[in-house]
């Protein structure tokens, strides 16, 4: 093919939208790629998902016309390319798609036209290699393309709703299309290659006409307006333009493929190195992107869908020997290229790394048991000669060594077997709120290992029913048991008994067999049966056929259903009080309490965490009755709105709970009747676990009451220790001041010493340091005590005051009738002021402080007046 250009990926962007501006569109910001405010979606997937309110009339934009380039992701539902991804050269998990838009504007005439004259007349692409689909009954179409461009009319092609037909999911916005294709291969004239998968004839641009809704039931109805929704495949449209033959060619790709060649020391030379190059060079855009935008991989919903690509992505890694973690390292690469047109990948560039480095770590510890469990099971199929791979296998490698199906495929298909991809997907049903570890775990407690267990014989196909949503005790048969010395696993066509998922714990309980009552020490899951594990039985008791009575522990049961249904009521509050973005990302619910992980970027404030306690116990005191829609089938759950999580694929009957218009999530725990049986919730603590994940701990029912019986005591000992220490305070107190009158009392030391003389009397006088009045009047009480015989005076700036306590030994007041009274009056009227008092002692106040001395000097005078 004869193009070659020299632009850019960067160049060919802002070509499009540039020709769009021209064309009068509003050039706007992409949406994020994760749809927070969308529970049912789980990643933007197309250009129009922001519009989507407008196709339908329910909204409107300051403009009719408008053009961007948007991230997109499409790894699950509707619109899933995760397999094709690597193996082919233009199929990619995330990838930007340019759109131009017209809301009730311009129709299919200017959106054939348009594309035409960008493809052909800015951008040069050869007419005889394009080629135009339309849908079998679009005769419109047909003729515009005649009248509006100037292809040739061999090159238009009529296919069903398969091809020209498009919708977003499984109702809403959708219509006829017409998608433009180019032949890059030698036979480009003839039209078999169109639609036939093969990569030299691409679609380019998908020209949507949007003029219908499609209701639950498949009905299509007329919008009230008609619309124009197109999208183009950028990284595709690079390629043909920088003349590539494989989109991982052009400059979007080529520096991760670089880095990923300098990583590894591994040559992008031949299809066996090309394949996982390119996988990691898709996913690790996916990741980015995602992370960036708020995303963080974990057990559930889009936390989920980004840790099995983020897996994928390091399991290929392995096959360019990059062993430990890598795919953090390609984030710098990525934000260089695309950190311009994005700066939010580049704002993110830190936090993105940490999250990737750390899933990394991770992953690879549980790989590396993985891969051995995987070489141990082709080594038994091989002495078996059977090429497939049983469902069970690979749902353990999944559960248990944390490869998602598709994984084990990849490397089953390296060696040449197959995977049970049905029994897979049947034990994952039963299992879809999350991989976990219990059957492992549990027993190897009890010495039996998960091999003698999956021996069992299980070729009986009769699931357990479980029959404790609606009942505590059940009458049921013996279907299966096993014996391993003093320990009896035991299946039962019917259980009450709960078995550890979505975070709610296992039940325990008692199985009566004839007059003996066993107890239930584990109940596990092996396919679709209930296995109870049960210690010491009568020998010989436990039979096939014979009929028992199941009952689990019905008090701890309603602990855990509060503390379950309590999560939910948490979940809907923190969305409603901090944002939307928040999500599950795990929790452990049990008797005692529970543990709500979720993904929230901030501590959260000590208002915030009362905000939604108080929001919690406010809806709870509602008496919502649960509203429990068993077995639905997975579209009508995503219809009536219900949160979502991963693995509920589409077609599967799930369970959705509800309580009023609070809350409606999917979920296969059990549940209180009615949301007042919960009483009060409380919230224990608040913490962070990862970088943008925190965890709420909480408890509800008794464990409140148990809480509040502890926190009273606290309280009570606080209030003891409070006491002994106010007592404490007090001896200290008291002490101190005795101390500080000692120190204070040491002044009166040197005014004893230097006495003079009046009249044969003995004047003691100075000035002192007293905090106050009565301070200086038991100073005079002291002085007197000390004196024995004679007059003593004593002054002090008390603030600024002058104080002075006047004190006569008994004998002088008897013999000369001195008097302390008047002494300190005439005292007192060289400082300003007066006084009085008792013949012994007198005190008196004044106020020109300057007169201290003054005063202090004409004590002998004083006292010699007056005898
Ligand atoms: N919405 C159309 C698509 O995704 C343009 O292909």
């Amino acid at each position: 093919m004869k193009i070659v250009t020299e632009m850019t990926s960067t160049e060919i962007r802002d070509q499009f939208l540039k020709f769009f501006e021209k064309k009068e569109h509003k050039l706007v910001p992409g949406a994020p790629v994760v749809p927070f405010d969308d529970p049912t979606l789980l990643f933007t997937n197309a250009g129009m998902i922001q519009f989507k309110d407008v196709f339908l009339g329910k909204g409107t934009r300051e403009y009719s016309r408008a053009a961007d380039t948007q991230k997109c992701i499409r790894v699950s539902g509707k619109h899933n390319d995760l397999e094709e991804v690597g193996y082919d050269t233009y199929h990619h998990t995330f990838f930007e798609m340019l759109g131009n838009w017209s809301f009730g504007d311009y129709y299919k005439k200017e959106a054939i036209g348009w594309a035409w004259e960008l493809l052909t007349g800015v951008w040069k692409l050869p007419k005889e290699r394009l080629w135009a689909t339309i849908h079998n009954d679009d005769d419109e179409s047909y003729s515009l393309w005649k009248s509006e461009t100037d292809i040739d009319p061999k090159h238009i092609l009529r296919f069903g709703e398969k091809d020209n037909f498009w919708e977003m999911g499984e109702t809403g916005p959708c219509g006829p299309c017409s998608e433009i294709h180019i032949n890059t291969g030698d036979d480009y004239d003839n039209p078999k290659w169109v639609n036939a998968g093969a990569p030299e004839c691409i679609e380019l641009w998908n020209l949507v006409f949007i003029q219908y809704d499609k209701d639950e039931k498949g009905n299509l109805h007329d919008l009230p307006m008609k619309h124009i929704d197109t999208g183009m495949g950028f990284e595709r449209m690079c390629a043909v333009l920088q003349n590539k033959k494989s989109n991982y060619d052009t400059d979007v790709f080529s520096p991760l493929i670089e880095q990923v060649v300098k990583l590894s020391g591994i040559k992008n030379d031949s299809e066996e190195n090309k394949i996982p190059m390119r996988v990691i060079a898709d996913h690790i855009r996916t990741l980015t992107f995602a992370i960036a935008d708020g995303a963080v991989p974990g057990n559930e919903g889009r936390g989920y869908v980004l840790r099995r690509i983020l897996r994928r992505a390091a399991r290929y890694g392995r096959k360019l020997n990059l062993n430990d973690p890598f795919l953090y390292k390609l984030v710098d690469t990525l934000v260089n290229t695309m950190g311009d047109v994005f700066p939010e990948i580049r704002d993110k560039k830190n936090y993105v790394k940490k999250i990737i480095k750390a899933e990394e770590e991770s992953f690879n510890a549980t790989l590396d048991r993985g891969i051995e469990l995987f070489g141990e099971i082709i080594n038994q199929l091989e002495r078996e000669k059977t090429k497939e791979i049983a469902g069970n296998e690979v749902f353990k490698l999944y559960d248990t060594y944390g490869f998602p199906a598709d994984l084990t495929n990849v490397m089953a298909q390296e060696k040449g077997f197959t995977i049970d991809e049905e029994g897979f997907n049947k034990l994952m049903t039963e299992q879809k709120d999350r991989a976990r570890n219990a059957s492992k775990d549990k027993l190897s407690s009890i010495n039996i290992s998960l091999k003698d267990l999956t021996s069992f014989d299980l070729s009986d196909d009769k699931a357990t029913a479980f029959t404790g949503y609606d009942e505590f005790k059940s009458k049921a048969k013996i279907t299966g048991h096993k014996n391993e010395r003093d320990t009896d696993l035991i299946i039962l066509d019917r259980s009450p008994f709960y078995v550890e998922a979505g975070g709610q714990v296992d039940d325990i309980g008692k199985i009566q067999v004839d007059a003996d009552l066993l107890d239930v020490v584990d109940v596990t899951r092996i396919e679709n049966k209930t296995i109870h594990i049960v210690q010491n039985a009568t020998e010989g008791i436990i039979a096939a056929g014979k009929t028992v009575i199941a009952e689990i522990d019905e008090l701890r049961r309603w602990d855990i259903m509060r503390n379950h249904t309590a999560t939910h009521f948490l979940h809907a509050a923190l969305r409603k009080v901090l944002g939307t973005h928040v999500h599950q990302a795990g929790s452990y619910v049990g008797p005692d309490h529970l543990r709500f992980d979720f993904t929230h970027f901030a501590k959260l404030a000590a208002e915030e965490i009362r905000d939604i306690e108080a929001l919690v116990n406010d809806e709870l005191r509602r008496n919502y009755a649960l509203q429990h829609h068993r077995d639905i089938p997975f579209d009508k759950a995503k219809k009536m709105g219900a949160l979502m999580f991963f693995g509920d694929k589409y077609g599967d009957k799930v369970n959705v709970v509800q309580y009023g218009d609070f809350t409606m999530e999917f979920c296969g725990g059990t549940h209180v009747k009615n949301s007042s049986e919960i009483g009060l919730f409380k919230i224990v603590s608040e913490s962070s676990i990862a970088s943008g994940v925190r965890r709420i701990e909480a408890v509800t029912g008794a464990g409140v009451e148990k809480y509040i019986k502890n926190q009273l005591s606290i309280v009570k000992q606080s209030n003891e220790r409070i006491e002994e220490l106010f007592d404490v305070k007090k001896k200290l107190e008291k002490e101190m001041a005795e101390l500080k009158m000692k120190d204070k009392l040491g002044q009166l030391d040197h005014i004893l010493a230097l006495s003079s003389k009046v009249k044969n009397i003995k004047i003691y006088k100075g000035k002192v340091i007293a905090d106050n009045i009565d301070e200086l009047k038991s100073f005079g009480d002291v002085l007197r005590e000390k004196m024995e015989s004679g007059v003593g005076v004593l002054v002090a700036q008390i603030d600024d005051k002058v104080g002075i306590v006047t004190v006569v030994s008994d004998d002088l007041i008897k013999e000369k009738k001195l008097n302390a009274g008047k002494i300190v009056g005439m005292l007192a009227k060289l400082i300003g002021g007066g006084g009085g008092g008792r013949a012994h002692l007198a005190t008196a106040g004044g106020k020109n402080i300057e007169q201290i001395p003054a005063a202090i000097g004409k004590v002998e005078e004083v006292v010699s007046s007056l005898i």
